[in-house]
């Protein structure tokens, strides 16, 4: 028997330390949080995708009563710019999550914003990584106030993944 390890090296930044395309994207994911329809979980999140045409497509979480139906802001986006830009690799996505969820009611907006990144669900990571594994590598920007994630790959947030048939 031998064992082995999967290792992951990610980066932690402050908002200061993003580049101006990141912190766009970043500000176009928390935007993106106002547009969600989330009347039973109360949980906004916003995702934006660069495009390597330039374009930036965004997308954000749409509920349902019969709950299967929902659809996450990261899925949204990853299958809105497949159908706007077919063939287009997708370059990075940046998501963000608002919440007055455990606020007191007036907390300022900002403040609602997670303070800790939150990370795309098992299926959104399987969802983006057809995409990284067609059209190149897509870097994951994860978005909290008290600190961004950078993972340099889907693949990355989804070890020993499926792609192949
Ligand atoms: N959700 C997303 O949109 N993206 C994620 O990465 C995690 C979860 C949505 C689904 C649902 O509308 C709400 O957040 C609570 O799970």
């Amino acid at each position: 028997m031998k064992k082995l390890q999967i290792v992951t090296e990610i980066e932690e930044l402050t908002y200061d330390e993003l580049t101006a395309e990141d912190r766009g994207l970043i500000d176009r994911a928390k935007s993106m949080t106002r547009t969600s329809y989330v009347p039973y979980s109360h949980f906004h999140v916003g995702a934006a995708l660069l495009m390597a045409n330039g374009e930036i497509v965004t997308g954000s979480n749409q509920e349902n009563a019969a709950f299967s139906p929902t659809m996450c802001a990261e899925r949204n986006a990853a299958f809105q710019a497949g159908a706007l830009y077919p063939g287009v690799a997708m370059k990075k996505i940046a998501i963000a999550a608002w919440t007055m969820n455990g606020h007191e009611e007036g907390t300022p907006y900002e403040l609602c914003f997670q303070g800790q990144p939150i990370s795309p669900c098992g299926v959104c990571r399987q969802a983006l990584l057809e995409y990284e594994a067609a059209y190149g590598t897509i870097e994951v920007l994860l978005y909290g106030r008290e600190r961004i994630l950078r993972f340099p790959t889907v693949a990355s947030l989804l070890p020993y993944c499926f792609t192949e048939f």
